[in-house]
């Protein structure tokens, strides 16, 4: 099997990312909440995945990297821990449901909301974000890269904007994070939400939202923490205010493997790796007869996410003949985000996607071209 779906979920993992999930299991214990030796041991495997993920982000305090359930719990919660009836979000069309749909209950719940537009390559304008912008807005979403078209945004320009009328920012980096170099200081960014699973490396059931200094966020869960048990409040202090109930201790150790994998390797060789197969596949897939490429063309304003049509074919039958007859695994349809689509042109059928990540090869992406080419040609 080939596998070209690192947007869904990445595969293989480093190994010490399984070895560290057995380790975890077997040292059993509940972070936090005992303070006998399995347990103390259980908060040092947290703190330290915690502690990872924060270097790999430029977070100075790892106390700011709050783990959730995965990536769309991270989004839930920073955006229904900010803001409330009479804030203004703006968001972007390019965004994903984990977004989408929670922007469209709070709506319904008193917010206003305005998705802004892209270019028919994916692109949003910076100058479009700062246009939507009102005395009332509270909060930008921004989707680094598009899950669709692999589309890379402007973070650092709409940070700017954000930081200049004070408005915070929310940086979806479910396609980024491990994959793209991100500094969360640097770009100004106040909440960056990420799955575990995808660039990070690590386990499903995993995800993590960092919480910036200038963010004031209530939790979306409320419960035992294993401090200030006293109170029938969840305490002020970060992590913890966040992470009410038993952490996926196990999934955590995974991903804080993953994590110092990436750390060892350099996201800059990640990143680079990715351009150099992305310069090599791209010239290569836009030859096929009939292939419409959505997206930039070139490997500066895109990730490894490849969503394309052949002319005349159904996308779900070239997913179904890619894997059966080819075993090449990609993803087809709508990929949970039906807005980026219309802004792309591929609105309702959807696209194929191929997603490439940080140990897919040039044999890889040759093996899906000559695919392609022949299934053009039947
Ligand atoms: N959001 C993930 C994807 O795009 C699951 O496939």
């Amino acid at each position: 099997m080939i596998y070209l779906d690192n947007a869904a979920s990445s595969h293989p993992k480093p190994p010490g990312v399984a070895r560290a999930v057995a380790d975890a299991l077997a040292l059993g214990a509940n972070p936090g909440r005992s303070g006998h030796g399995p347990a103390l041991e259980a908060a040092r495997v947290i703190l330290d995945a915690r502690s990872a993920v924060a270097e790999l982000l430029g977070c100075g305090d790892p106390a700011r990297i709050v783990f959730t359930a995965n990536g769309t719990h991270a989004l839930n919660l920073a955006l229904k821990g900010v803001v409330g009836p009479g804030d203004h979000v703006v968001s972007t069309v390019m965004e994903h449901n984990s977004v989408l749909r929670p922007l469209a209950s709070l709506e319904r719940a008193g917010v206003a909301i305005t998705l802004v537009g892209a270019d028919p390559d994916g692109r949003v304008d910076p100058a479009g974000v700062a246009a939507a912008l009102r005395p009332e807005t509270r909060l930008v979403a921004l989707c680094h890269a598009s899950n669709v078209s692999g589309t890379l945004q402007d973070a650092a320009a709409v940070g700017r904007v954000c930081r200049d009328r004070g408005v915070l920012l929310l940086l979806d980096a479910a396609q980024t994070a491990g994959v793209v170099p991100i500094d969360v200081e640097a770009l100004g960014v106040d909440l960056l939400a990420a799955p575990g699973h995808k660039g990070l490396l690590g386990p499903q059931g995993t995800g993590v939202l960092y919480v910036g200094p200038r963010a004031r966020i209530r939790p979306l869960l409320e419960g035992g923490t294993g401090v200030r048990s006293e109170q029938r409040t969840m305490p002020d202090e970060l992590p913890e205010a966040l992470e009410a109930g038993t952490l996926n201790t196990p999934g955590i150790a995974g991903l804080g493997a993953g994590v110092r994998y990436l750390l060892d390797r350099g996201v800059d060789a990640v990143r680079a790796a990715e351009r150099e197969l992305l310069a090599h596949a791209l010239p290569r897939l836009l030859e096929v007869p009939g292939l419409v490429l959505y997206g930039p063309r070139g490997a500066d304003g895109r990730v490894a996410v490849l969503s394309f049509n052949l002319a005349g074919r159904d996308g779900a039958h070239v997913g179904f003949a890619l894997d059966e007859a080819y075993g090449i695994a990609v993803r087809v349809g709508l990929h949970c985000a039906p807005d980026a689509h219309k802004a792309l042109g591929s609105f309702p059928a959807g696209s194929v996607r191929a997603s490439l990540g940080p140990f897919s090869t040039v044999a890889d992406a040759d093996a899906l071209v000559r695919a392609l080419r022949e299934l053009s040609s039947l």
